[in-house]
């Protein structure tokens, strides 16, 4: 199988990186991740995918101080370097302009931890159980330039338990992100899911 070639790109912890990584190890799964960037260079995610064999880069965007079109330059550079296909942006903390976003348009996934279109942004889960939601969950999207907007790929909810806190919900969000990620990259690397020039997705089964 000609495996579709992936970087996930990562900030921090990197357990979404570590279940795409996980489910790439199967022998039908139609993507490999070839490359893991992260923007920190002591994100703890980057030794947890250097013991899995992954190649990692790291293009620390504080070296680039306010000239965000030269970091993401570099960071394209990164990726086209190992010639990548698709790129999932993992709890990656930093927003992409208009320009890098429309280059990788339809290739370029995200994951939200709340039911998008609601609670984009920031504390998802404490904001969730503010407004009183009884359902909650998690989005993968196709990037655009509007954050944490574009096309939705899958998305998975629960139902939110009396006396739940912040840190309960986000365990069990999470759950589901590690879930659904996998299962959107796969839609994504079998041609099943795609995103049209206007913006409007297809998604055919
Ligand atoms: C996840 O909740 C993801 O949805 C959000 O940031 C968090 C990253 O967690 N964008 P991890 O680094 O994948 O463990």
């Amino acid at each position: 199988m000609n495996k579709k070639r992936v970087a996930v790109l990562i900030s921090g912890r990197g357990s979404n990186m570590t279940a795409l990584i996980e489910a790439a190890k199967a022998r039908d799964y139609p993507a490999e991740i070839a490359l893991v960037v992260s923007n920190r260079p002591d994100a703890p995610g980057l030794a947890s995918a250097r013991e899995g064999g992954i190649a990692t880069t790291v293009v620390d965007h504080e070296l680039f101080g306010e000239d965000r079109a030269a970091f993401e330059h570099a960071l394209d550079e990164a990726l086209e370097a190992h010639r990548i296909d698709f790129v999932c942006l993992a709890g990656f903390m930093r927003l992409l302009s208009p320009r890098l976003v429309k280059r990788w348009s339809g290739k370029m996934l995200n994951i939200h931890p709340a039911l998008l279109p609601q609670f984009k942004g920031l504390h998802t889960h404490r904001r969730a159980l503010e407004a009183g939601v009884k359902r909650h969950g998690a989005t993968v999207h196709f990037v655009v330039p509007e954050m944490d907007a574009g096309p939705i790929v899958e998305q998975e909810s629960l139902a939110v338990h009396q006396g739940e806190t912040e840190d309960t919900l986000a365990a069990r969000v999470l759950e589901i992100e590690h879930r659904i990620y996998p299962r959107a990259l796969r839609a994504l690397a079998e041609g099943r899911v795609t995103i049209t020039p206007s913006g409007e997705e297809r998604l055919t089964h």
